[in-house]
């Protein structure tokens, strides 16, 4: 069985949690293996509707082990409000560990995300979700960070703590708010423990008997290529890379054995946040967009900048991920428009680029557009490729040209059931 990696080929938002949900059915493992509770990745099935955060999107399956991995960052209050109210709606949640690997977000955390966010100038915010990943990655990566084996292990997390807290607390009065206590800090590691403790596991050797028995595994990616920590528009990026790559470092599976990578992505663009997004549309039909995709973050509920399908992006995706298959959702969204642009490639000082450039030429990029026929009608309830009019079997096999990726499933509506499974998935 190959290990399947399922990522965000655009800006965030694809419908990752929509894909893994309906993928899992059948996975023996699906590992989340980057980002923390910025995600939101909404999952509609028979429990409900949920926006998940930090838990893996195979959660739904009770025999399915779900893995939050050792490439995220976990915030334990977040784990345990997500898993109450996944059990009061009756989804069974002992299937689920967290690495000892994993890096803790802190209380600091988000308060230093809040506040090196309300420093930046306009223009030049990142617009985070304030959920404390940047500054938790950046400890990670500074060796100032504490991981989810620590709250294991009082005596050293007291000793790690005592060591951090002071450099936490200059920066603090930096910003001129109070300082953080070690023994405070140590009362809330412990009722995390308490919370939590009995989930955190070292991952590897579940995982390595998981794939050594040819299990299928998943591997679930939080937002997409575009705000990727290397490839994405750097500044305005996330603190993880949400790339294929990074699911062998992240999962811990040799990047050899991630076989199958697909990329979900929609049959239009989203953005939350700043930086530039040059499929944007911010005309009336934008608008439309918005209002008939009900584009509005999961996790922060802001308004998503809409706009239409990006060729540029998308081979950028394809290439860094190597896909080997697409999933192409909301394509009933479409469903609505006469006629629907595609940004085939960008101009920058007169000339036709088909590769994103440095972020500060991308800012100034002008969209080439093409323009295909829409369909006006209803493909909700279709459920095999035959079933979707002419018009958008030929813009979805437009994309999948151009993205050079054959597509594996077509989405059409929220609901697990409502996705078209090409013939030789
Ligand atoms: P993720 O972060 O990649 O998991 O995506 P989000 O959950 O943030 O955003 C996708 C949104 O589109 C969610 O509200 C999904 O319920 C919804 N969705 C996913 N696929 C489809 C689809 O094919 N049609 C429609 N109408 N909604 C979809
Ligand atoms: P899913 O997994 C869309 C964006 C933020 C901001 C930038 C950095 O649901 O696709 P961060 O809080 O990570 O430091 O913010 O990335 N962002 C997302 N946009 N979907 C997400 O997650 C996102 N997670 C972060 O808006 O621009
Ligand atoms: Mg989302």
């Amino acid at each position: 069985m190959p290990v399947r990696a399922v990522v965000g080929a655009q800006w965030g938002d694809e419908g990752k949690g929509r894909i893994v949900d309906y993928m899992a059915q059948k996975a023996d493992v699906v590992i989340r293996f980057q980002g923390g509770d910025n995600a939101g990745h909404t999952v509609v099935n028979s429990y409900g509707k949920f926006a998940l955060h930090i838990l893996p999107s195979g959660i739904f399956n009770p025999d399915t082990l779900c893995i939050i991995g050792t490439g995220t960052v976990v915030n334990p209050d977040q784990l345990e409000k997500e898993l109450s109210e996944l059990e009061a709606a009756g989804v069974t949640t002992d299937n689920l560990v967290v690495s000892d690997r994993a890096h803790v977000v802190m209380p600091y955390h988000p308060r230093l995300d809040g506040l090196e966010e309300a420093n930046r100038k306009d223009g030049a915010k990142i617009g985070t979700t304030k959920r404390g990943i940047g500054p938790t990655y950046a400890d990670k990566a500074a060796r100032f960070g504490l991981r989810m084996g620590d709250l294991l292990r009082p005596d050293h997390l007291h000793q790690r703590l005592k060591s951090v807290v002071p450099k936490k607390n200059r920066t603090l009065r930096d910003f001129g708010v109070p300082p953080v206590d070690v023994d405070e800090l140590m009362a809330t590691a412990e009722r995390w423990r308490k919370a939590v403790g009995h989930r955190i596991v070292d991952v590897l050797p579940a995982t390595r008997a998981a794939v050594r028995a040819d299990k299928e595994v998943l591997l679930e990616g939080q937002l997409g290529v575009m705000r990727d920590l290397d490839w994405g528009i750097y500044p305005y990026v996330t603190s993880s890379n949400p790339t294929a790559a990074a699911a062998a470092v992240g999962a811990g599976i040799p990047a050899a054995l991630i076989t199958d990578v697909v990329g979900v992505v929609k049959c239009y663009s989203t953005a939350v946040g700043g930086g530039p997004f040059p499929p944007e549309d911010l005309s009336p039909l934008g608008d439309r967009l918005r209002d008939i995709g009900q584009e509005y973050g999961a996790t922060t509920g802001r308004p998503r900048r809409c706009g239409w399908f990006d060729a540029v992006s998308m081979r950028h995706a394809s290439w860094l991920n190597g896909f080997t298959a697409l999933a192409i959702t909301k394509v009933d969204i479409l469903d609505h428009f006469e006629e629907l642009p595609v940004c085939r490639g960008y101009r920058l000082d007169g000339k036709e680029l088909d590769a994103i450039p440095y972020t500060t030429d991308l800012e100034r990029v002008e969209p080439v557009w093409e323009r295909h026929p829409g369909w006006l009608s209803d493909t909700r309830d279709a459920r095999a490729w035959a079933d979707l009019p002419d018009n958008a079997r030929a813009y979805l096999s437009h994309l999948s040209r151009l993205a050079e990726t054959p597509i594996r499933f077509v989405s059409v509506g929220p609901e697990r059931d409502q996705l078209i499974t090409m013939s030789d998935a």
